[in-house]
């Protein structure tokens, strides 16, 4: 099995460039469907998702020329299936962000019913109900979603329950070809969303209100390709942040807007951490204990749940007590068991996690539970005495790149290993 090997504490410094946004790649991608031609991104993550989301494109008809590795042509002129299949939807659940492109530019699409992933239900309730305010027709069958638009697609006002990043995508996409206006209530205002907007406004559309609560789609006519650059990826930037509060000597991270982290850098200042902004880039430091501060995740601008993880690791080491309060899934608390073999003191309640600082980790074998809690352990083994090493890294795969390579270029001592993993044996084997 492949890990991840990390000793502990070894300075980690110096200065970081992050990729474009997963989040965002992978819906821009998906957004190229809808336009029929040649898309040319700039600015992507060589990252295993985005790698399941060319799948998915491919598999529809599309063709994908990759240049120096974070540029993508994608020729979606001969697309002509409207199918995506249960094999790539379980591997990644953001593949259901082709449902709305598909039935603006073909009326239909079939997707197969994501299953429940490793941090909750994440249910599509939302999208379907949009979906259907505009004119959509669904039928489930032998685990498929058969979308179809017998009257065609028009505008209408939905109204979110709760600001789904996917949802919003989704209706955005599905309706910029609508007849009339279609306005989104309630939409999540996450900086993806815009960069989303941007480039099918560069395509054609006309979306006002992206990244406010309500979002106004005037249909047009066709859209046409174009070349965009994909916005920086705030998490990835949060995730080096974090790794500098946690280690203390400055890390200088670049290629982002320190915007989309608003609040992120107001808790973590709260925290006793020493924060410089710049247009583009934030330099983190720390020479005092860490202050433990509540937290509470929220849709944008709200503190991102795609950060509770590494700011637990980080709280797992302050100066007292805090709760973190995770809002927007039910069940992303699985760090906390595995921060526990390291020696923290966390206690799950519902969707309360109640932290403890402790005075320092011990290094110990664990597993990435998902994406940002893998990360938040390696960074855990940053710090820790001894060794330690991390399982399940193909989690972390798909929304880092270079991840290791990033840490050693910062000083770290961590490493790619194999180890030998003994396989249980069906029956005795005494
Ligand atoms: C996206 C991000 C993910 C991030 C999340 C919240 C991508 C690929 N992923 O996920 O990294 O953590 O936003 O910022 O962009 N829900 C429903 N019904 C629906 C839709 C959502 O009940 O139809 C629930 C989900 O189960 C979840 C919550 O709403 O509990 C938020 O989900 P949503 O904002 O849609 O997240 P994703 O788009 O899946």
């Amino acid at each position: 099995m492949e890990v991840i090997q990390v000793l502990g504490g070894r300075p980690v410094t110096g200065e970081v460039l992050v990729e474009g946004a997963k989040n965002s790649a992978l819906k821009l991608m998906a957004a190229t469907i809808a336009a029929p031609g040649v898309t040319t991104l700039k600015n992507v993550p060589d990252i295993s998702d985005v790698h399941v989301m060319g799948k998915v494109l491919k598999r529809l008809g599309a063709k994908i020329e990759v240049v120096n590795k974070h540029e993508l042509r994608i020729d979606t002129t001969d697309v002509d299936k409207w199918e995506t299949p249960y094999e790539l939807v379980a591997q990644m659940r953001a593949s259901t962000a082709v449902l709305g492109p598909l039935i603006s530019r073909f009326g239909k699409a079939v997707v197969a019913m994501p299953g429940g992933c490793n941090i909750g239900e994440r249910k599509i309730d939302m999208h379907i109900l949009g979906l259907e305010a505009l004119g959509v027709e669904f039928k489930v069958d032998h685990g498929n979603i058969h979308a179809s638009t017998p009257n065609g697609l028009h505008g209408e006002t939905v109204t979110l329950a709760f600001a789904s990043v996917g949802a919003t995508e989704n209706l955005i996409m599905a309706s910029v070809r609508a007849r009339g206006v279609t306005v989104i209530d309630n939409a999540a205002r996450e900086p993806e969303i815009v960069d989303l907007a941007n480039m099918l406004n560069e395509m054609g559309a006309d979306i006002r209100g992206a990244g406010t609560p309500v979002v106004e789609i005037h249909g047009v006519g066709e859209l046409h390709p174009v070349t965009h650059t994909v916005v920086g990826d705030r998490i990835e930037a949060g995730t080096f942040i974090a790794t500098g509060a946690l280690c203390g000597a400055p890390i200088t991270v670049r290629g982002f807007d320190p915007l989309h982290l608003g609040l992120v850098l107001r808790k973590y200042a709260q925290m006793g951490i020493s924060i410089e902004r710049g247009e583009r880039e934030v330099t983190v430091w720390r020479d005092r204990p860490l202050v433990p501060t509540d937290i509470q995740t929220l849709p944008f601008p709200g503190f991102p749940t795609d950060m509770q993880a590494q700011t637990m690791t980080l709280l797992s080491l302050a100066k007292g007590s805090c709760i973190i309060t995770e809002n927007v899934f039910e069940n992303r608390f699985m760090l906390a068991s595995e921060l526990r073999r390291m020696g923290a003191d966390i206690t799950i309640e519902g969707h309360h996690a109640i932290v403890h600082g402790v005075d320092g980790l011990s290094g110990a074998q664990v597993k990435s539970p998902d994406l940002r809690g893998g990360a938040a352990l390696v960074m855990a083994g940053l710090v820790a005495d001894g060794y330690t090493t991390i399982g399940d890294i193909h989690h972390i795969r798909r929304g880092y790149e270079d991840f290791v390579e990033k840490l050693q270029a910062l000083g770290a001592d961590v490493r790619y290993n194999t180890v030998e993993v003994e396989e249980a044996p069906l029956g005795w084997d005494l």
